[in-house]
């Protein structure tokens, strides 16, 4: 039978045939294949392979039953029906399916439990592709999926790729949310790993197992047979693997990870307030959120003059304290004559059409067209606007809503028109991609002036990290998505999405006073941190409840400002080599069984492990510490690791351990992010180890990092010698002073670029 099989070799590509099919296996370097019939377009999903092709040696022979190339570890094999399997080392390790793979979709008769108010569920089940692959064992788990408000391993559920506005009550079974991010990483045979990317923007569907645990398949009525297998040993290297794909994440001013404050929405006296209340009480904050309410009628760019008669000047005094404002900007322009960004839009076919007539459905300011962002000119002029409207109101910031893009009356027809420069494109294409090409168009306006976007997108595709930050949508003030925020986050930073969040305190529903507290300490290592909630809530600021709200809620943020550049120095690296941010504790001990499916604890960085309280009326919980010794940064216990411990966790405290031996750089006193006040770097050693560790600085704001103006700083801990050395100096420094921080005492050292001091 494998006779009729054919192999030809162009480049680093094989091409292989069998009588009917030809399937091609694209070697792009020794940790990226691509498998494809026909490739998906990549006019408007932008991906980055190119950058990192490599010279493989390779080798292609004819077996007795298939075509069998081999490079590197791996054997690649092609069977006479084109299905591929890959092998490593000899094992098995990544296999496309080759057994019935037919689906299983039970026909329910459901109108008697409609009567109730159940809503019944359709499953695609006919696709034009449909990409089967072995699931080795019950065991096999597989993360992944972006913002779905469910745990980290997401096998035995099924998941639609169609970015959603839905604000009801978001939990693991919801197939769709704002975001459509197709990668998949897989744990099989307890200690191996691969990747999966699925390049196409049309709708797709994810079933990981759900109706049958020997497949999982991806599925699509539009997109081709073409994904990409991620090769490697370890999750972290798929996941770099997969950052240098999809483009490394947006690199935000260091500001960015200050405290933000928002809701739906503040008046100008609700704002004077923030700014007072902050300051009375000493809590740190860089960014005051405006909502919808700030425009006049939401038309977008425009201030409603009752409420802001000089929004400039009031964000100028704001700035004066440290706090910038951040303006909500959604992609609904009002139908309106006379309204300058509607007639221009209008004149130029900036918005999107049906039929050749520009195509009206409805948001928040009622009639609304869609802006085209897919066509260069139109993008450019929302990149004009976005910057004139900025320098006019002193704003410093924009948060991308309702890009998904949403719509009141009805979703968008598949055929609504956008098209690019060059080609016809349909909405039932770009939907995915909506929210991505209008944070583009606005991170350019940052960009074009030397500037870091401050970008907040609700909306994204995989491809979108590097152009905005993100935050996961409407949840509620419930106890259950407080929980899920954890692997949320984590999620999506392992997606590549470093800088992202949930809504602290929960946006809909009413908060209490234990939920806000436990959802700002679990929450207080995101690097995206809003306090948000939704119109006519119960109110949640810090000084909503009490004075021990506001008392734990500032030693929250307190800390969060300490640790800021050890965040900053997160972001950095998760920005230049992909390695995620924040992260399941399987990434730092992936041969550790027990930690493959622990939702409620993160690694940030490789030298904290952070356990908080998720649940109400909780004053201890169960703490899982993988190997090694550990020292509660509270108490300053110690723990010998590979082995779970009850921690007491009372409201005033959560859970954060630090490794033995880490060094972590911190900043003491912070109320606002100014990077001219960052003077003294202090140096938390906790003994135990030796340790070494790379710290980070540049001006924090600007582009410049581009041009290499930056410092590196190795710090080593040996015994009881520490040694601080530049290893790259182009940028001035603004240290003055390094204070080390070992057993409780303090070392001060007058910044040198070089040197060496002992501990004790
Ligand atoms: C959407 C956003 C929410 C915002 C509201 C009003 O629901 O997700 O954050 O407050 O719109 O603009």
């Amino acid at each position: 039978m494998a006779g009729n099989l054919t192999a030809s070799v162009t480049g680093q590509i094989i091409t292989i045939q069998n009588q009917t099919d030809t399937k091609n296996i694209e070697i792009i370097n020794r940790n990226l294949l691509r498998i494809f019939k026909t490739k998906n377009s990549e006019e408007l999903v932008k991906l980055h392979y190119n950058d990192i092709k490599e010279n493989v040696e390779l080798h292609v022979e004819k077996t007795a039953d298939g075509i069998l190339v081999s490079f590197d570890l791996y054997q690649i094999f092609a069977d006479e029906n084109l299905n591929i399997s890959i092998q490593k080392d000899g094992q098995p390790y990544f296999e496309e399916y080759t057994g019935d793979a037919s689906i299983y979709v039970e026909k329910k008769e459901f109108s008697l439990a409609e009567l109730e108010g159940h809503k019944h569920e359709e499953t695609l089940a006919e696709f034009k592709t449909q990409i089967n692959i072995t699931l080795f064992d019950k065991e096999d788990k597989i993360y992944g999926l972006g913002d779905k408000a469910a745990q980290l391993n997401k096998r035995d559920y099924e998941y639609v790729s169609w970015n959603t506005d839905d604000p009801s009550q978001h939990n693991e079974t919801y197939k769709s949310l704002y975001k459509s991010i197709n990668y998949l990483l897989v744990n099989h045979h307890q200690d191996k790993y691969y990747g999966i990317f699925y390049p196409s923007s049309f709708k797709c569907i994810f079933n990981i197992g759900r109706y049958s645990d020997k497949f999982m398949y991806i599925g699509s009525e539009k997109g081709e047979y073409d994904y990409f297998v991620l090769l490697g040993e370890t999750p972290m290297e798929i996941t770099k693997v997969y950052a240098s794909l999809v483009g490394h994440t947006l690199f935000t001013p260091r500001k960015m990870l200050g405290y933000h404050q928002s809701r739906w929405s503040y008046n100008a006296q609700e704002m004077e307030e923030i700014r007072e209340k902050f300051k009375k009480y000493q809590l740190p904050i860089d960014y005051i959120h405006l909502d919808i309410d700030y425009m006049e009628r939401y038309k977008v760019y425009t201030v409603k003059k009752e409420e802001f008669p000089d929004l400039k000047g009031m964000a100028e005094q704001f700035a004066q304290d440290g706090i910038d404002f951040i303006t909500i900007i959604d992609p609904g322009v009002k139908v309106e004559d006379g309204y300058d960004v509607y007639e221009y839009l209008k004149e130029h076919d900036g918005f999107a059409t049906l039929n050749g007539e520009q195509y009206i459905n409805q948001v928040w300011p009622g009639d609304s067209k869609y802006p085209n962002y897919f066509k260069t000119k139109t993008a450019d002029y929302i990149t004009d606007i976005t910057k004139t409207f900025m320098a006019d109101n002193h704003v410093k910031g924009i948060w991308c809503d309702m890009n998904e893009p949403a719509s009141f009356n009805g979703p968008l027809p598949d055929d609504v028109e956008f098209p690019s420069d060059t080609e016809m494109h349909y909405h039932e294409e770009v939907h995915n991609l909506y929210g991505e090409y209008m944070s583009r168009a606005i991170a350019k306006a940052f960009e074009d002036e030397n500037k870091r976007p401050v970008v907040i997108t609700r909306a994204a595709f995989a491809t979108t990290s590097p152009f905005s930050t993100t935050w996961n949508g409407d949840n509620q003030s419930l106890w259950s998505h407080l929980e899920a925020s954890l692997p949320q986050v984590m999620t999506m930073n392992i997606c590549n999405f470093a800088v992202n969040g949930v809504d602290i305190g929960g946006f809909g529903n009413e908060t209490t006073k234990e939920l806000l507290i436990r959802w700002m300490e679990a929450n207080m290592f995101s690097l995206f941190l809003r306090n948000h909630s939704s119109l006519h809530t119960r109110k949640q600021e810090p000084y909503a409840f009490d004075g021990e709200t506001i008392q734990i809620y500032k030693k929250m943020l307190d800390l969060r400002y300490e640790f800021l550049p050890y965040l900053y120095d997160l972001l950095e690296n998760a920005h230049t080599t992909g390695v995620p941010a924040q992260r399941p504790l399987f990434f730092n001990y992936p041969a550790d069984e027990r930690t493959k499916q622990i939702n409620d604890e993160v690694m940030i960085g490789d030298n904290v492990l952070f356990a908080p309280v998720v649940r109400q009326g909780q004053v201890s919980r169960a703490v899982y510490l993988p190997a090694g010794t550990w020292v509660n940064y509270f108490t300053k216990e110690v723990y010998e690791g590979g082995k779970e411990y009850l921690v007491e966790m009372p409201l005033d405290a959560t859970g954060i351990f630090i490794k033995a031996g880490a060094i972590v750089p911190m900043y003491k006193n912070l109320l606002h992010i100014e990077n001219k006040n960052l003077d003294t770097l202090y140096l938390y050693v906790e003994q135990g180890a030796d340790g070494e560790y790379i710290h980070y600085e540049d001006d924090g704001e600007s582009l410049d990092y581009r041009k290499a103006v930056y410092n590196r700083y190795k710090i080593t801990k040996k015994g009881n010698t520490l040694t601080f050395h530049t290893i790259e100096d182009n940028y001035t420094s603004s240290y003055k002073e390094i204070v080390i921080l070992s057993n409780g005492k303090e070392i001060k050292v007058t910044f040198a670029k070089d040197f060496e001091c002992e501990l004790n």
